[in-house]
């Protein structure tokens, strides 16, 4: 399970540094990142897949400048979804052939600006989005590099919201029926773009191997079609991400080098019993690699024991820096990490300070009795999603973001202010 660490003496610490004195500096709630397990772990991936593969992280888990250049360094590249990801991306220095440009409604202007700077590739998503990037692109003179995503068919257990391999749903254009192949067709008749490979995402938070087999199993099939019906061998395959990560002790991920060679096991042999030639292969892993290194650190405001039922633990956030609980009903842990405590566990209900009953961020967790207000107490495991889907419910204003390293600290997020929110509001 994902836990916060504690030194010799008991002491909770990022990066070198105990969290009441990060407290103090930045005060609360504030997304504490260890900016070194962030590299690791990207390091981790990149070297999992070697150079017979590439490594997307998926900006969508958290994305800020910093984030960008740690990246770059540690050779990885990035997947957006939007304009604000590519502007992010570009202006922290990626090169914009490192980018992919997902999305099921990329604008026209979102379309022109990717093909403009430059981008790796552009995933298409539907019939219409594969004619529309092609006139752009011949509008601009360009050919651009395109996969195109389709669904499997695959049921991936995973929440309904996070699953997208499934039939029906807005992503991708499905297998079945000959679909996908059709827009194939399409795609290699148009000039304007150049079908490089197959994307298929099956989902997020994702434990068991079985739907990457069947989905690798299933594009393989449509590249053998490709090549019987063209004689093209498409040379990427894109098998997106969606690696689960430890949230609480019943989670038991797998590391990127067993998820690499089993993949590439995958397809290899896939590809081997059609007689293709093995295709270059990628992933997009966001959660996996940013998800573990940062935790909430919130003040415990308003304790309220319920008799009978529990305790109910207001904090200085909530539903606005993390929807995860209220959106999908994921499960998290919690500690008190402001001193330490013998005192009996309790069971508690950590709460935000928004109005809404739903606004829960960790639903059953034991906490010491002797909990009282002013104490400090984190959630691991929130690098992602969390800042990234944050909102300003209630006029809340959203955590910064704090990168330690090496005993430093460094805000790489600003904690938004009263004024942030009022220059929005020009009636
Ligand atoms: N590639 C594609 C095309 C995706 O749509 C996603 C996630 C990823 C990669 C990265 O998936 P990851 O490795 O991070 O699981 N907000 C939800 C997850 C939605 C993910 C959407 N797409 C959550 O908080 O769990």
């Amino acid at each position: 399970a994902q836990t916060v660490t504690r030194d010799a003496h008991g002491v909770v610490t990022v990066g070198g540094i105990p969290v009441t004195r990060l407290a103090e500096e930045f005060g609360t709630p504030a997304y504490l990142l260890d900016e070194a397990d962030f590299r690791a772990r990207a390091r981790a991936w990149r070297t999992a897949f070697g150079h017979d593969a590439d490594v997307f992280y998926a900006g969508k888990a958290f994305l800020s400048r910093a984030v960008v250049r740690w990246l770059h360094e540690e050779g990885l590249n990035l997947d957006v979804c939007s304009g604000g990801e590519l502007a992010t991306a570009l202006s922290a220095g990626m090169p914009a052939d490192r980018i992919a440009f997902h999305g099921n409604n990329k604008s026209k202007d979102e379309i022109r600006r990717a093909i403009e700077a430059g981008v790796g590739r552009i995933v298409l998503d539907s019939f219409q989005e594969i004619v529309r990037v092609a006139h752009i692109a011949q509008e601009l003179g360009k050919r651009q590099r395109v996969q195109i995503r389709v669904t499997v068919g695959v049921e991936a257990h995973t929440h309904e919201f996070i699953a997208t391999a499934h039939e029906d749903q807005k992503f991708g254009i499905p297998l079945a029926g000959g679909q996908a192949a059709e827009a194939v067709r399409r795609a290699l008749r148009l000039d304007g773009i150049e079908l490089i490979g197959i994307h298929s995402h099956i989902g997020s938070q994702i434990f068991d191997m079985s739907g990457f087999e069947v989905a690798a199993h299933r594009v393989v099939g449509l590249l053998k079609d490709i090549r019987d019906e063209h004689g093209v061998e498409l040379p990427e395959i894109d098998l997106g991400g969606g690696l689960g990560i430890a949230y609480t002790s019943d989670d038991d991920p797998r590391e990127p080098h067993e998820i690499a060679k089993a993949l590439t096991e995958i397809v290899t042999r896939e590809c081997e019993a059609a007689r293709l030639r093995t295709p270059r292969i990628s992933v997009e892993p966001g959660r996996a690699i940013v998800g573990p290194t940062a935790f909430t650190l919130y003040e415990v405001g308003t304790i309220k024991p319920l008799d009978g039922l529990r305790t109910y633990v207001s904090v200085d956030g909530g539903m606005s820096d993390n929807i995860r609980t209220a959106l999908y009903d994921a499960e998290y842990s919690v500690a008190l990490v402001s001193r330490s405590s013998d005192a009996e566990p309790m069971l508690a209900r950590v709460v935000g300070k928004h109005c809404e009953s739903g606004d829960i961020v960790v639903k059953d967790a034991f906490l010491p009795a002797d909990l009282a207000p002013g104490d400090l107490i984190a959630v691991p495991a929130t690098g992602a999603y969390c800042r990234s889907m944050a909102s300003n419910y209630n006029h809340v204003t959203r955590p910064p973001v704090v990168a330690v390293r090496d005993g430093e600290a460094r805000v790489i997020v600003r904690r938004e202010t009263e004024e942030d929110l009022l220059r929005l509001d020009v009636g």
